[in-house]
């Protein structure tokens, strides 16, 4: 018997009853009963946005929503900057360019954070920019941007704001309204605790006015159309029934605990995890990392794809090799969604022994130690409270 736990950076675990609100049997979506759910699980969505906008939702994972997040807003021919320092900025890069849209790119090395310096020198010098595209946490490499930063900058120009937050919302502090985020994307996938198939987006007044004059080719992703739709607490077209409803079930945990709680959990899970890896010999590879996972490099000598693939085959846990430039170099953990403090020492052992049997000489004993004394603390602290 293998016991199973998924610990990648997306998909992440589900809870069992949100497992179970999924397997309800169906109901027809253009009923009262499912509009009430969807008006709902709307409102539930602003208070983990931390928006006062509403928050649309998409049958799709989350590039459908980064995807329309150009298409609505932009016209070919205009202008945005991209900020790239990963697998998913530069999937911003690549919309825009599908799209027609000229793309300034700011080239951030893998693995660092953008300095936002260098967005407000690209906002000076091209006074014409329509949009910034940034990525909050940078799962390919686990690096934080500083959203709020950026938001201060962007928002002193006629430029919108937009943020993949993909594996950030519901993990790490996300501020949308007070940071002057115009637009965030998300996805079901990771921290909120469901299975793949959802894509969420909210939207800010100074966004919806470039809606008039854009001129991108779309159709599906269109947020004007699932605005519309909304408002009568509809969808465009037949949603994902059985994800809303799990979705539905995801909130209330969250409210329950209070999304400052989870976004506290999961940084000091972070923070376990991060202390653990170093204290086992290893070295992290974000220079800013975030909580929602943690980047580790694999070390000298040992085989970087055998270890994600030996701690799932014959130790239960998924976690994540690196991406692109990155396979083989870095292993991926995550510490979001439906996650707790004992994930991190489980995690931590099992990697360590799978990194021994790899021939690395891992101190599983001192990265427990290591680890459990940042836990204990905040178990501590939280039970005073
Ligand atoms: C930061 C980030 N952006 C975008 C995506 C793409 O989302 P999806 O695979 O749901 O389309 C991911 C998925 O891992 C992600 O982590």
């Amino acid at each position: 018997m293998l016991k199973k736990y998924i610990m990648s950076p997306g998909p992440t675990e589900v809870p069992p009853s949100v497992l179970l609100r999924t397997a309800e049997p169906i109901i027809h979506h253009r009923t009262s009963e499912f509009e009430k759910v969807l008006a709902s699980v709307s409102e539930g969505l602003k208070e983990v946005f931390k928006t006062s906008n509403s928050v649309l939702t998409f049958a799709s994972s989350g590039t459908g929503a980064m995807q329309g997040a150009v298409s609505s807003f932009l016209s070919p021919g205009d202008k945005a900057i991209c900020i790239r320092g990963g697998k998913f900025g530069e999937r911003w890069g690549e919309i825009c360019k599908a799209f027609g849209v000229e793309v300034i790119a700011i080239d951030v090395p893998w693995g660092e954070s953008v300095d936002p310096t260098s967005v407000d020198k690209a906002l000076k010098a091209n006074p014409d920019v329509k949009a910034v595209y940034s990525t909050h946490c940078e799962t390919s490499t686990g690096t934080l941007h500083d959203i709020q930063a950026l938001g201060a900058i962007v928002s002193k120009t006629p430029a919108i704001l937009v943020v993949d937050a993909v594996s950030s919302m519901g993990s790490e502090k996300c501020l949308t309204d007070e940071w002057g985020i115009d637009i965030v994307v998300t996805g079901s996938q990771k921290a909120l605790m469901l299975p793949p198939g959802l894509a969420f987006a909210s939207v800010s007044e100074k966004a919806w006015a470039l809606t008039k004059t854009a001129k991108c080719p779309e159709y599906y992703f269109s947020y004007t159309k699932a605005r519309k739709s909304l408002e009568k607490n509809t969808t465009a077209y037949t949603p994902a029934v059985s994800l809303i409803m799990g979705l539905d079930e995801a909130l209330k945990i969250i409210k329950q605990e209070g999304i400052e709680a989870v976004w506290t959990r999961t940084e000091e899970m972070g923070k376990a995890m991060r202390a653990g890896m170093i204290r086992m010999g290893l070295e992290l590879y974000s220079k800013r990392p975030a909580s929602a996972l943690t980047s580790v490099n694999v070390p000298q000598g040992v085989n970087g794809d055998a270890l994600p693939k030996k701690v799932r085959v014959e130790y239960g846990l998924t976690i994540a090799g690196g991406q692109d430039e990155l396979k083989g170099k870095i292993f991926r953990v995550s510490t979001m969604g439906y996650a707790d403090l004992m994930d991190v020492p489980m995690a931590l052992t099992v990697i360590g022994m799978a990194l021994k049997e790899l021939g690395f000489d891992a101190e599983i004993g001192r990265a427990i130690d290591a680890a459990v004394e940042v836990l204990y603390a905040y178990k501590v602290r939280k039970t005073a409270k």
